[in-house]
């Protein structure tokens, strides 16, 4: 018997990827819905060689329905994900809305699988920050093998981390300079277009973003609550893809040469470290691929036990739809679903 999953906010970045995502998997379902806001009434979607016809939300009833794949901002998941939970149905939610309740596990199947047991208690599971996802399925690797004391991560975040509006931005922005028309900045705080913006969602008193702050909490919650962790989130004119400059402090010894084959060896992981003209993975190359690449891994020597690295993945995929497509399966594989039917 197959399930009934529903993709809330069908439309958008993240759900029409879920929803590739699900058919390339072939993941196990006799029917899948597509729903948004009312502004996509009737609208279509593609779901394989499918299309789908976009309903509404907020008249859809979850009470057959087995797995909701939510990725339709952090309001609108406060409001629905409980109502849907509530009603047997497990939410997979991609907002940090739920992110760091502690009744909601907080899960990347390659680092944390177990913990997904949790959801019992509301019936959501929470997808982590696109950035965080391709880190810690860096890490943890390496945290098993020599005990991570701090990471210094900066990022170069591609603009469809911030929905389908940012990318028509980053188009049209581009287009008003080479045809010298007018720039118009509405999504992004600064053109976007040929520029870098050192500033991802809010600010916080501390002087961090939001974005920044998110990075340290769901390592912690993750990964292991002992590592200290800070970074720099910054916005570049790319896409699609997720890059980022890691720095790691280890309790003990560990070489490139180690770092490299324990991270060949890892879940979700690929190495491309050629040490030679681009020998090396870029996020036009990772867009539309399921692996976290590594590449550049050398040693700090201004620290002891001090390695560098470049992590380079899809936030459209690992950072977001593939990775709660992932949990939909751990759910599936440990014949988890019908008994939170059956608790509700
Ligand atoms: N993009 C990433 O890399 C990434 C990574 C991790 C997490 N996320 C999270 O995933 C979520 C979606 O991101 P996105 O990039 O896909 O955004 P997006 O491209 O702007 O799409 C938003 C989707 O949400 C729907 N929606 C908005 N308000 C709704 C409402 N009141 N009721 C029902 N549906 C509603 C929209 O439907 P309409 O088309 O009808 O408006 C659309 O389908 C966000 O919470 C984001 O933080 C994104």
């Amino acid at each position: 018997m197959g399930y009934k999953v529903a993709v809330v906010g069908a439309t958008g970045n993240v759900g029409r990827e879920i929803l590739d995502i699900l058919a390339e998997r072939a993941f196990p379902a006799d029917e899948v819905v597509a729903l948004a806001s009312s502004r996509s009434l009737g609208q279509e979607v593609s779901f394989g060689d499918k299309i789908l016809k976009v309903k509404t939300l907020d008249t859809y009833d979850f009470s057959d329905t087995d797995i909701c794949l939510m990725s339709a901002g952090g309001e609108t998941s406060k409001e629905w994900s409980p109502r849907i939970g509530s009603q047997g149905c497990v939410v997979i939610d991609n907002s940090s809305a739920f992110r760091y309740d502690a009744d909601v596990p907080l899960i990347v199947p390659e680092v944390n699988a177990d913990a997904v047991v949790g959801f019992s208690k509301r019936n959501i599971i929470a997808n982590p920050n696109c950035s965080t996802a391709q880190l810690v399925v860096a890490l943890k690797p390496l945290h098993e093998a020599a005990t991570i004391k701090r990471v210094v991560v900066s990022t170069y975040q591609s603009v469809s981390g911030a929905g389908k509006d940012a990318m028509d931005e980053l188009f049209s922005q581009t287009r008003a300079v080479f045809t010298a028309g007018e720039v118009v900045t509405k999504k992004f705080t600064k053109r976007i277009a040929f520029n870098v913006i050192p500033h991802i969602d809010v600010f916080m008193e501390d002087g961090y973003t939001k974005e920044e702050w998110k990075m340290v909490a769901e390592t912690k919650k993750m990964l292991d609550p002992k590592i200290k962790l800070t970074a720099t989130a910054v916005r570049v004119p790319v896409f699609i893809g997720h890059a980022e400059s890691v720095n790691v402090e280890f309790e003990r010894p560990i070489s490139p040469e180690q770092a490299t084959e324990i991270l060949r060896a890892a879940p979700g992981v690929l190495v491309i470290d050629k040490r030679e003209n681009g020998g090396y993975m870029t996020p036009h190359e990772a867009a539309g691929e399921d692996a976290t690449y590594i590449s550049r891994i050398r040693e700090d020597a201004t620290v002891e036990n001090g390695l560098n690295f470049w992590c380079v993945s899809d936030n459209l995929r690992k950072g977001a739809a593939l990775n709660a497509v992932q949990i939909a399966e751990v759910l599936v594989n440990r014949k988890l679903l019908n008994k939170a039917k059956q608790a509700a």
